[in-house]
């Protein structure tokens, strides 16, 4: 049976949802973004964080999970720390082939820089970054693939995953 979606776990600034976009184009299939369904529902990340504080962030976003993993032939992108809760993993990985996209710590800090939205990146970037890398690095092991997408184009990107996707599939059938 193929998987039936693509899902892009990586730390924030490895390009989730720029590739999940193109990717979602190449496929032909909805892209869901779980940060921006989140964002529709319940107003800004930044004023979620800053007002309910970040346990309550991670209920909401354990719920859209719940609730995207269900449909089928999606590209679902998802938030840097949605891989903390034992339960996201579950149905991450129970309901999709999921791609971790990765970047050198020098890479995440020069794409995250200008963009001010990031809770989590609040105080010095730098250490910020190196320190929540340390804490979640074996978040994200449970991935069926993983792609390095430091030197990578975006289309580079989504080649290399809908090939990885299709011999997953074609391996499942022989
Ligand atoms: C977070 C990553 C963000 C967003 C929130 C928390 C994290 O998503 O969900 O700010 O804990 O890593 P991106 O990875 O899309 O930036």
């Amino acid at each position: 049976m193929r998987k039936k979606n693509i899902i892009l776990i990586g730390f924030m600034g490895t390009g989730k949802t720029t590739v999940g976009t193109a990717l979602a184009q190449t496929m032909q299939w909805p892209h869901v973004d779980t940060d921006h369904l989140i964002e529709e529902r319940e107003g800004s990340i930044l004023e979620i964080f800053h007002k309910h504080g970040e346990p309550y962030y991670r209920q909401i976003e354990a719920r859209c999970i719940r609730q995207v993993t269900v449909g089928s032939q999606q590209i679902i992108t998802t938030g840097g720390g949605s891989v903390l809760l034992p339960e996201n993993r579950i149905a991450l990985k129970q309901n999709g082939f999921v791609v971790l996209l990765t970047a050198t710590p020098e890479t995440i800090i020069r794409r995250v820089r200008e963009d001010k939205n990031r809770p989590l990146l609040q105080g010095n970037l730098e250490e910020r970054v190196h320190q929540l890398l340390r804490d979640r690095e074996n978040a994200y092991k449970f991935a069926d693939y993983t792609v390095d997408t430091t030197d990578l184009s975006v289309e580079q990107i989504v080649d290399v995953i809908v090939e990885q996707y299709n011999q997953v599939s074609l391996d499942e059938v022989l």
